[in-house]
């Protein structure tokens, strides 16, 4: 027996560590839960009574031989500089961590999102597949009316018509089908037309619906939403002005210019020298369409109005092509970080 208690003393004393792993090996042989030492105290039983006494400490000689060793080669090997994880090079240059950006069409939708938001609207949305009901017919496009050839439109099946979806003011009635007055919604979404694709135009593009229906809703609360929209989306000294217009779904119905954010109404070739861009449509909702959705049109009224979200987003930036926003160039995507 004594040849083993020297034998592992040996050991003990001879073991080398270079790194963290070699220390790992020497814990787990001499320090470990079932180490060499503890098993020779399970011999303990089979030694004579009389010499119990001096195995026992020979056994406790052996342990802390082992402890002192290891916080021996703990100390090694982290001076020896061996251990590259709990001692990095703090002079090497950094890994350089590169960061997503918003899209600039995401940073404006949720721009919009947020400034409707804090005066309680919520938001809603639809399928890009709709039938001929929600996207034209209770929206109050009569059958065969020439105004449905207002928008170049994918037909997926005709008899019954179902369609890519136009414009998103088809969120608008599946909403009033849905809910109760009173109702404050915005609807953003991808919207599809037969258009060839150029600087200003493309068969798939973005827009934001808003609808208010309540009792005594009035153009006077159309007009100051939307100039309250306008201050916050756009510079603080921008100008809005409403042109009569002509939309089915709405009667009065107006288009919406705002002041020309690239030459500030000096005239340039974006607002086509008139000072003015248009951003979108506006309107008091038809007594028809509320009908069409179940709501009576005595007791409420309402107001509703469509933007395209890459005309506003190109305002905004001064990006003077649409196409910009599909290429996935990332030079372009990484200039837009904030809302
Ligand atoms: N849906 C119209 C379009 O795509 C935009 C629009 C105009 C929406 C007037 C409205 C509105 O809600 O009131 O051209």
């Amino acid at each position: 027996m004594a040849d083993r208690f020297k034998e592992i003393s040996e050991e003990i004393k001879s073991f080398k560590a270079n790194n963290a792993d070699e220390l790992e090996q020497y814990r787990l042989k001499f320090i470990g839960r079932k180490n060499v030492i503890a098993d020779l105290f399970t011999e303990m039983r089979n030694v004579p009574n009389d010499e119990k006494k001096a195995f026992g400490q020979s056994v406790n000689e052996l342990k802390n031989l082992a402890k002192k060793k290891f916080q021996a080669l703990i100390e090694e090997v982290n001076s020896g500089g061996n251990s590259v994880e709990e001692h990095p090079d703090l002079t090497l240059p950094p890994v350089k961590m590169e960061f997503g950006s918003i899209h600039p069409l995401t940073a404006t939708r949720q721009r919009f999102i947020q400034i409707f938001e804090r005066i309680g609207f919520n938001v809603s949305s639809g399928p890009e597949i709709e039938d001929d009901w929600h996207n034209f017919t209770a929206l109050n496009f009569p059958e065969n009316h020439p105004a449905r050839e207002m928008q170049d439109t994918f037909f997926i099946e005709k008899n019954p018509d179902i369609a890519l979806r136009t414009h998103t003011s088809s969120v608008q009635i599946r909403v009033m089908e849905n809910e109760k007055p009173p109702i404050r919604t915005l609807s953003p979404g991808r919207v599809f037309r037969n258009e060839a694709i150029s600087a200003r135009a493309h068969c798939v593009f973005h827009q934001m619906e808003g609808l208010y229906i309540d009792k005594g809703v009035s153009f006077a609360d159309l007009k100051q939403t939307l100039y309250h929209f306008v201050k916050e989306m756009f510079a603080g000294d921008t100008k809005i002005r409403f042109r009569p217009s002509y939309f089915p779904f709405t009667e009065p119905s107006a288009e919406i210019d705002i002041s020309c954010q690239i030459c500030h109404g000096d005239g340039c070739n974006i607002c086509k020298y008139t000072g003015w861009v248009e951003i979108g449509g506006a309107g008091m909702v038809d007594p028809n369409v509320l009908e069409n959705c179940g709501i009576d049109s005595n007791i409420y009224s309402g107001f509703a109005f469509g933007m395209g979200i890459e005309r506003i987003t190109m305002l905004r930036y001064g990006i003077k092509d649409l196409r910009l926003f599909t290429e996935n160039d990332i030079r372009f995507l990484k200039q837009f970080n904030s809302l």
